[in-house]
């Protein structure tokens, strides 16, 4: 129990996590649920002069209003390793904190990757209703396209990018990645220009950091020289695809098709994608195990933990 001489520190929460981190947070700290309330200025109102900790996550950041509400706030714990929806500007010119949950996440985002790759090239899905359907007593599925021997693009090649170009290497497929500057150690095709290596491989797969610098990079242009034979996977965020043009170059067959787990607007996504046949979807749900999600929320936590105890944070950001 909290006492009135030694409470706990408040903690501001946007979004749920699982039981589990809820119940370990709540044990360590006074949490305010931002997502329950109808009335989210009265309830700021009656927490912000207490709150010195926000626990986001990748999707609901924290925007500079939210920021400035909060007078005593010293970090800002991202449950995600992505914070472009966080205004890292607005929180360094207050020296706030900010961590992230980086490296954890890295193996399920680029298993996610290579599934949607797989899963749109493959029509998998389209598989799995075909049997569900009966429709297979009476005739046989359409074709495919294989994965092996394709050449693979991999736009940003951060920790994410290099993951799945790991995992891609035992699909006996070519690869070149597009990211900011060559990676001296890499054995893969460097392109400095993402139309290039749009018109070069098969599958192009963005792993992109989100953020102004990346906003609407894979637009109408790189979707044209990928081309109709070409495929896109996108595990990044939506915002470095520019959507309008996917959805047209979806609907007239300018590229064959998608594999995407992230889309503007989540989870209230362009109702248009859902009636495309050539497009296999996910939730934004590229982290979304059991184990990855205990780990993000443990490292979540440690950073807290650190921070409240004087310590050096285990991820800070920037
Ligand atoms: C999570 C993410 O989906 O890491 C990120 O940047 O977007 C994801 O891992 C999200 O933060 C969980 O709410």
């Amino acid at each position: 129990m909290p006492s009135t001489s030694n409470p706990l520190p408040d903690v501001l929460l946007c979004g749920p996590y699982p039981d589990g981190d809820m119940q370990a947070l709540a044990a360590d700290y006074t949490l305010h649920k931002l997502w329950l309330t109808n009335d989210r200025d009265a309830l700021l109102g009656a927490c912000a002069p207490q709150v010195r900790a926000l626990a986001t996550r990748g999707e609901l950041g924290a925007n500079a209003e939210l920021i400035a509400r909060l007078p005593r706030l010293e970090i800002i714990a991202c449950y995600g390793v992505g914070t472009d929806a966080i205004d890292l500007a607005a929180a360094r010119a207050r020296g706030i904190a900010v961590t992230n949950t980086p490296d954890v996440l890295t193996g399920d985002v680029a298993d996610m990757a290579v599934g949607l790759a797989l899963s749109a090239l493959r029509r998998i899905p389209a598989g799995d209703a075909h049997v569900r359907s009966g429709a297979w007593s009476t005739r046989n599925m359409e074709l495919t396209t294989r994965l092996h021997g394709k050449r693979v693009g991999v736009a940003g090649f951060g920790r994410i990018g290099a993951a799945t170009a790991r995992r891609l290497a035992g699909f006996d497929v070519q690869i070149g990645y597009f990211s900011r500057a060559a990676q001296p150690d890499s054995p893969h095709r460097y392109f400095s220009s993402l139309v290039d290596l749009a018109e070069w491989c098969d599958l192009l797969i963005v792993t992109l950091a989100g953020g102004a610098a990346t906003q609407g990079l894979v637009n109408a242009e790189v979707l044209r020289a990928l081309g109709a034979q070409g495929w896109l996977v996108n595990v990044s965020r939506g915002s470095t695809v520019d959507e309008p043009a996917l959805l047209h170059a979806l609907q007239q067959r300018q590229i064959a098709g998608a594999g995407l787990d992230v889309f503007c607007n989540e989870p209230r996504i362009d109702p248009r994608f859902m009636a495309l046949d050539n497009v296999v979807l996910q939730p934004h749900h590229g982290s979304g195990t059991v184990e990855t999600r205990r780990a993000m929320g443990q490292l979540l936590r440690d950073n807290l933990a650190a921070h409240f105890a004087g310590r050096l944070l285990l991820t800070p950001v920037g």
